[in-house]
């Protein structure tokens, strides 16, 4: 039998398809030195018994309380790191103009690397806090404190992707908060994404560096295409928004003739690790180009409740085989919580199936066979998100990393509503996924190694 760093023993709840949940009841997950699940065993495998005879009662077996379950960690694929201390406020004005009033004059503050510091530790701390193993970060546009992001995602263990923000248009960016030129920002860029790189080879779960213009809106075409090519050459992620509000769809078209989708692919940015927030506005040839390219959607459904001027229609994306994940998109999102996003993109999508406007008849009010289910939108939190980035994470599954929350549904603080013994597990799931708050959250792993529990 091979030596593995740690036996886990519980139930567990992972994704089987876009629409059916796995309920892996009482088996034993097997983790090697590397953070990775090695072996899933099924307690009517024959090797069960011999694997609990040879583990049971050492340091390394964890077998969960009753009560407790395992969830994939969530995969956040929109966070804007540095509105984290504007998160709950600041909702009230349309998408550009938010920018200009609350959300420039306050990136431009981590010009000051020990504001940096206190803000990026606290959030990295509260999302690994909310279960969130994964997350991929907008900075501002600072090398140094977007640097600094990176560094604390290693220290704290949690799997960051991080981008140097890159607005380098005088027209569209305030003095105060845009990049000196075109060429700094392509140079320090590059420097960004040499030490970012560096980084991860003194980490287990990696950090990455990503390639990130704002937006077309703020961008110069000599960036853009510069940025196309310095993630073609160093084969980075890429992240940026797209098609998110009327303004900003129509900005682009203005601009180029083009919808938002296709004027980024003639930079070179929709590539396979490419995620875009967003996407509200995308038309069936844009969307058809996100597929053929493995460009992903962020899905950011609280955001969109405030910026978007629409609900995106997820279900039927989703039909067209795009890779679609979840993101808080804080601050726009007001939440540092993708359990809080999953059920949000399920309101949505009724609202959308039903309609808004009561003074229309019933089947002129909707938009039909646009729900999505708390399945899918769990598939979105933990599967979806791993395919978005191509990496082998939001499953558990054999050559998927350990990350995971372990879910504690009899903690006091907030107990779950589970009175029956004989409840059955798939119920147990949907209250996990409509109730759990971060007290539930008792313990999370990002590859094999513990981040946070109490
Ligand atoms: N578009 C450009 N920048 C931003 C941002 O910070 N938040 C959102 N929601 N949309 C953007
Ligand atoms: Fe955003």
């Amino acid at each position: 039998m091979e030596n593995y760093s740690y036996i886990f023993q519980g139930t567990a709840f992972t994704s089987k398809s876009k629409k059916e949940i796995y309920i892996l009841k009482d088996y034993l997950f097997c983790i090697d030195d590397q953070g990775i699940i090695k072996k899933v065993v099924a307690p009517d495998d024959p090797l069960y018994s011999s694997f609990i005879h040879e583990y049971e009662g050492k340091d390394n077996f964890h077998r969960l309380e009753k009560g407790q379950y395992i969830l994939p960690g969530f995969v956040d694929l929109h966070v804007h790191a540095p509105q984290w201390a504007q998160s709950g406020t600041a909702l009230d004005i349309p998408l550009n103009d938010w920018l200009h009033t609350y959300t420039f004059p306050l990136e431009a503050k981590y010009s000051d690397i020990h504001f940096a510091e206190k803000v990026y530790d606290d959030l990295v701390t509260k999302l690994l806090a909310n279960g969130t193993t994964t997350a991929l970060y907008f900075a501002t546009i600072h090398k140094e404190s977007s640097y600094l992001l990176a560094e604390i995602c290693a220290k704290k263990g949690q799997r960051g992707l991080v981008g140097k923000v890159v607005a380098d248009d005088p027209e569209q960016n305030p003095e105060y908060y845009r990049d000196q030129d075109s060429q700094t920002a392509l140079a320090e860029t590059e420097e960004f994404i040499l030490a970012v790189k560096e980084l991860a080879k003194t980490t287990k779960q990696g950090v990455y560096p990503v390639v990130t213009p704002r937006f077309i809106p703020s961008c110069s075409e000599e960036v853009l295409k510069g940025l196309g090519e310095l993630a073609a050459k160093y084969d980075t992620h890429i992240q940026s928004h797209c098609s998110e509000s009327d303004w900003e769809h129509n900005f682009v078209k203005e601009r180029f003739g083009k919808n938002d989708a296709f004027a980024l692919h003639d930079f070179g940015l929709l590539r396979d690790k490419s995620v875009m927030a967003h996407g509200n506005f995308l038309e069936e040839e844009d969307v058809e180009l996100f597929a053929k390219t493995g460009t992903a959607i962020g899905h950011c459904p609280l955001s969109n409740a405030y910026f978007a001027n629409a609900v995106i229609p997820i279900a039927h994306f989703s039909s067209k085989g795009v890779d679609i994940g979840l993101g808080t998109d804080i601050s726009a999102g007001a939440t540092p919580s993708l359990y809080d996003n999953a059920k949000q993109a399920v309101v949505s999508s009724r609202m959308l199936e039903d309609g808004v406007d009561a003074t229309l008849p019933a089947e002129k009010r909707g938009t039909p066979n646009s729900r999505i289910t708390i399945n899918e939108a769990f598939y979105l939190a933990t599967a979806g998100g791993g395919e978005s980035l191509s990496l082998p994470i939001g499953r558990l599954e054999e050559n998927y990393a350990w990350d995971v929350q372990i879910i504690d549904t009899e903690e006091e603080g907030n107990r779950l509503p589970i009175f029956d013994e004989t409840e059955k597990l798939y119920d147990i799931f949907q209250k996990i996924m409509y109730l759990v708050k971060p007290v539930n959250i008792k313990e999370v792993w990002v590859q094999g190694e513990k981040v946070h529990g109490y």
